[in-house]
């Protein structure tokens, strides 16, 4: 959510320019580069994506440049709003909430600072020219002790060819290159540019310049810091003849399930296995996405273990006081492992003494630093907003977490990749899309493994195509849904398990019997004559042991949601208001 890119040396308006397109899934609403001139600093910012930028970047030339992609939290998405914020000797941008921002402000206007937008990011930059005496560093030490909430800021400098940034539990990450350093949200925007990379901790602040980089404590006591190499592979976040990020990364999935579970080795389950000790119930939390397989997991991991397990939406396990402690396991479940409401809720479960497991797909995350194990997914890097390949990674990763802690292995896990590619190429999948285009609203319901499934393909269309609709418990439409169906309405069923195709079958005949349309996902073996035979579209998957399903029979739906994406002229890569990473809460 937001991304930052900064970088001294070189020709560092252009790699800023480049880095924020690479980050532009963390927000798109406006952006801006600040560059550092001959002792002067210019900026351009506009309303609108990045690529908006490119035709000014000719008048921008220096040797230390900060860039920012936004994604508004305070203020609309104007270009007066969009960061950098320039002001007197300083310009900043900012990744975060600053809860105290109004406080500040009214004191700041009370000294004569005079306020050019309606962000809670601008006090940072009066700030530093309040505090800054000459000394770069201790303007920004003073600065960031005022600031409550939660930043990753990058600071340039009119007075030397150095920037600052700071951590306070928004990620922001600092790499070394060749005659340069830079500064980034992420790794992979540094993939290609920086040899090797430091993630900063909470509570530090780094001062890059062309051929060094200091880390600081918040009290400026000078820290260690150890660069790891970066991955210099490109091709993740590269379309390779795709036309959307969303159809590469659904092509993607055999792969990303088949490096997930390879990736879970012995040391990885006999952790868990030692984690497991006294635990008598599971919590399993995430958002979005993440949520829908951690309920799947939950679905799972209570039936194979015999022992208490539910899913928590990350920001309600919180908000609810959710009561645990030692005896519980909790499962965080993040693409990112960024998402605040999820990394809070795993700082939560281990403030009351629960054991936390991150499942994340990013291995330098914050989640993973909470966590007593991570249990990697290793779907690569996932650039649409929408996640698709991460999903089917992360209930690979969970299956795999239910075979370690049962001490069985989950039957025909090993074929699950190749059942992903031959789903890949199911049919009807064009005639689904064009029918949710044709619908006023789509229903997708399911009964046990198969509910988190239709959760999951309402929630990719809405996401991507706007076309509204409901994810539903099928036994749970006739208790009020029902009202809303109608002949201009479709309901999909996803039906995958046998010994509940005859109950979902008589809901989908509930909804014929009341005008509504119907589709049907379902295994070869739970298609009955009935079901199929008045269905506007059925796509039949191949049968596979009940816990897999989930994995393959999400995919048509994902990728039904992205053509209809197509067919209704919208970019399915970057459905508008959204982001990638929300590391607001
Ligand atoms: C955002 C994205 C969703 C994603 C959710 C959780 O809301 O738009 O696609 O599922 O965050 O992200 P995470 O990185 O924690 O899996």
């Amino acid at each position: 959510m937001c991304g930052i890119m900064g970088c001294v040396g070189g020709d560092a308006v252009q790699k800023v320019y480049r880095g924020l397109v690479k980050l532009e899934y963390r927000g798109y609403d406006s952006a801006g580069i600040s560059v550092l001139s001959y002792g002067n600093i210019c900026t351009i910012k506009k309303a609108g994506m990045v690529s908006q930028l490119e035709r000014e970047l000719t008048s921008l030339n220096g040797t230390a440049a900060i860039g920012h992609t936004r994604w508004a939290t305070h203020g609309s998405p104007s270009d007066l709003n969009a960061h950098p914020h320039a002001s007197g000797k300083f310009s900043v941008v900012h990744n975060g909430i600053i809860e105290n921002y109004s406080s500040i402000k009214e004191e700041l206007i009370a000294e004569g600072y005079s306020f050019k937008s309606e962000t809670d990011s601008e006090i940072v930059v009066h700030l530093l020219n309040k505090y800054y005496n000459g000394d770069f560093l201790m303007a920004v030490k003073n600065t960031v002790q005022r600031l409550k909430g939660t930043f990753a800021l990058c600071i340039l400098c009119a007075d030397c060819n150095l920037i600052a940034v700071a951590r306070s539990r928004n990620p922001i990450i600092i790499g070394r290159g060749k005659g340069c350093f830079y500064a980034s949200s992420d790794m992979p925007a540094l993939a290609g540019d920086a040899e090797s990379a430091y993630v900063l901790k909470d509570g530090q602040i780094a001062v890059i310049g062309e051929d060094r980089a200091e880390v600081y404590g918040f009290t400026l006591e000078k820290q260690q810091a150890e660069f790891v190499p970066v991955a210099a592979s490109q091709t993740d976040t590269q379309l390779c003849g795709y036309p959307h990020y969303m159809a590469k990364e659904i092509n993607e999935i055999p792969a990303a399930v088949k490096n997930t579970l390879s990736a879970f080795g012995k040391d990885c389950e006999n952790a868990l296995k030692g984690l497991y000790c006294g635990v008598n119930r599971i919590i399993l939390t995430g958002c979005g996405t993440a949520y829908h397989s951690a309920m799947t997991g939950a679905y799972v991991m209570e039936e194979v273990l015999g022992v208490p397990a539910r899913a928590e939406i990350a920001s309600e396990l919180r908000s609810r006081g959710c009561v645990m402690g030692g005896d519980t396991l909790l499962i965080a479940v993040s693409q990112s492992g960024e998402t605040a409401d999820t990394v809070e809720a795993a700082r939560y479960a281990r403030e009351r003494g629960a054991k936390v497991v991150a499942v994340t797909n990013v291995a330098y995350s914050a989640l993973n630093c909470v966590a007593d194990v991570v249990v990697p997914v290793r779907a690569g890097t996932e650039v649409c907003v929408a996640a698709t390949k991460s999903y089917c990674g992360q209930i690979a990763a969970l299956l795999a977490v239910a075979g370690a802690l049962s001490g069985k292995r989950i039957d025909g896990l090993e074929d699950i990749a190749s059942a992903c590619a031959q789903v890949l190429k199911c049919k009807y999948v064009h005639a689904l899309a064009r029918l949710f285009t044709q619908s006023s609203g789509v229903y997708f319901i399911g009964r046990g493994v198969d509910y988190p499934v239709a959760l999951e393909g309402s929630l990719k269309l809405k996401e991507v195509s706007y076309i509204p609709g409901e994810g539903y418990p099928a036994g749970e439409l006739k208790h009020g849904t029902l009202a809303l169906i109608d002949e201009n309405t479709l309901s999909v069923a996803i039906i995958t398990d046998r010994a509940l195709a005859a109950k979902t079958t008589a809901s989908v005949q509930q909804i014929r019997s009341r005008g509504g349309k119907t589709a049907v996902i379902a295994s070869q073996s739970c298609i009955s004559k009935e079901l199929e035979k008045d269905a506007q579209v059925c796509i039949k998957l191949p049968d596979c042991p009940k816990y897999l399903s989930p994995i393959i029979s999400v995919i048509p739906l994902q990728y039904a949601a992205y053509l209809a994406a197509v067919i209704c002229g919208k970019n399915p890569d970057k459905p508008r208001n959204l982001a990638k990473s929300v590391t607001v809460e």
